[in-house]
């Protein structure tokens, strides 16, 4: 029982709008502070050390705090229900979750049957500077990778707010991300993403295929024991539609 199931008209609408966004995210991106980003591809930004060794500690916390009260679980893959490698969960009023009944969003953690905790403010705040999106993020996926795990090539088309970027904060052991067009097989870009780097990617790149390949472990002495962490903030529902 996912939540926000869309009539046709309502998709229409959004993918109307979502062109629209295309032409005009090139120029809001410029907006970013400083913008000391790196452009990747088109509509693919790259801010390398967006956040200081602090900020990132600081987040840590946050995340360290919410996850005793929504802890790490392994998603299904849709149909097979083979585990994923990434243990996860989520921030904000939007979970995003996977099983054998497939990919969606829910509104409990799968386990405690509890809200997810609230998306952190220095997040939220970080979505405005970056995000050039009038609405706030609804979902903070949390992804927590460890012993070898990885994530293959993937879309995130669950969202009806197609006309808002993606926005990936990267903490802990660095990691090979790899994006591509919205095609499975046009050619793929490789960057390695360190601890405090922001990615966004919206615009004509919102739906491009992505992925870890892998993660370099013993990179970085932020997270206890170990491992990368990777905060993806999205909207979910079409503010619009409200
Ligand atoms: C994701 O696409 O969900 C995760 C990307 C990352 O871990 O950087
Ligand atoms: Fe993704």
């Amino acid at each position: 029982f996912g939540i926000g199931v869309r009539s046709l008209a309502q998709r229409a609408r959004a993918w109307r709008k979502f062109q629209r966004v295309v032409r005009n995210f090139r120029e809001a991106i410029f907006m970013m502070p400083d913008a000391a980003s790196l452009k990747i591809s088109p509509g693919v930004f790259l801010w390398r050390g967006c956040l200081d060794r602090a900020a990132q500690d600081e987040l840590i916390a946050e995340v360290a705090a919410r996850t005793e009260h929504a802890p790490f679980y392994r998603p299904r893959m849709p149909r097979s229900g083979k585990p994923f490698s990434v243990e996860e969960t989520n921030f904000g009023s939007h979970g995003w979750f996977s099983d054998e009944s497939g990919y969606r969003y829910e509104a409990m953690h799968p386990l405690t049957k509890l809200p997810w905790p609230d998306i952190p403010v220095s997040l939220v705040t970080l979505w405005h500077a970056v995000g050039a999106y009038e609405a706030a993020p609804e979902c903070c996926l949390v992804n927590f990778y460890r012993d070898g795990a990885r994530m293959g090539l993937h879309q995130d088309r669950d969202e009806a707010a197609l006309d808002a970027p993606v926005v990936s904060v990267s903490l802990g052991d660095s990691a090979l991300f790899r994006i591509g067009g919205v095609s499975r097989r046009d050619r793929t870009t490789s960057v390695t993403l360190h601890s405090g780097d922001v990615i966004v990617f919206g615009g004509e790149s919102r739906l491009a295929y992505h992925g870890i390949d892998r993660v370099m472990a013993g990179t970085s002495p932020l997270i206890a024991g170990g491992g990368r962490i990777n905060l993806t903030l999205r909207r979910v529902t079409d503010p619009s539609e409200k």
